[in-house]
């Protein structure tokens, strides 16, 4: 079993976070070190509640998506590959000011595999902890500005107009729950979420919570994905001016 959170871990942390602050300048909205910040701070909340290695954890946080820009240069690269790469010659240089070195492979592990999109799940707690963190950062309020930014650094439109929140097209589709609906709606090819940001809710983002792993992330899920309805709810009312 790993120790946990000293303050000599504090110093490691702090010099962690300045490497991955000054690898990720100028990285695009959505994908900066504001995301990096807020992912450490769920990550570790979320280590402490399902009992994970806190360094593990929070080392991986900090350095998951260092690689991020070599993915956008090239896409053929995986930036969690590469954030690994580029985060073991650093990790080591912090051995001797007391980075425990059989700690490394776990955090690069980790690293590795925080990509959900490649429906990857990972063997240690450490790897789902940080997976399930960076998944919450998509949802909520947090989860709301990152998709209409990162929609925005990519040249799409905020909503489609004739059916601005998806009501339309999900009152289309057959099914008897709301659950159904949405599972059935996200199946369909009605989702144009490389052209419109809010079709990316249901595309993709109304799909993590059932993909969290640590009871802690559920519960903290199911809060942020209400805000998100909520917000699509209000949205819909203030186009149609009906909130007047
Ligand atoms: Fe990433
Ligand atoms: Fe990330």
């Amino acid at each position: 079993m790993y120790s946990n959170i000293n303050s000599s871990n504090k110093l490691l942390i702090q010099k962690i976070k300045v490497f991955a602050e000054k690898m990720m300048q100028d990285y695009p909205p959505g994908h900066n070190f504001l995301h990096i910040m807020r992912v450490h701070e769920l990550a570790k909340h979320i280590a402490q509640k399902e009992k994970a290695d806190l360094l593990i954890v929070e080392a991986a946080a900090l350095l998951h998506d260092i690689g991020r820009k070599y993915e956008l240069i090239n896409p053929k690269i995986n930036h969690a590959d590469k954030s690994a790469e580029l985060a073991l010659p650093f990790l080591k240089t912090l051995i001797k000011i007391g980075f425990p070195s059989d700690k490394i492979n776990p955090v690069l592990y980790a690293i590795r595999n925080h990509r959900f999109t490649k429906g990857i799940i990972p063997d240690t707690i450490e790897a789902r902890v940080l997976q399930d963190a960076d998944k919450l950062d998509a949802l909520g309020a947090a989860g709301i500005m990152r998709c209409f930014s990162h929609g925005t650094v990519k040249g799409r439109q905020e909503y489609n107009p004739e059916d601005p929140v998806c009501n339309k097209r999900l009152r289309s589709i057959k099914g008897t729950s709301s659950a159904e609906k949405i599972s059935s709606f996200q199946k369909s090819l009605k989702l144009e979420d490389k052209k419109y940001s809010v079709d990316h809710f249901y595309r993709k983002l109304f799909k993590l919570r059932g993909r969290m792993f640590t009871k802690t992330a559920k519960r903290i899920a199911a809060k942020r994905e209400k805000i998100m309805k909520t917000f699509l709810n209000e949205l819909g009312k203030e186009i149609d001016g009906k909130d007047l």
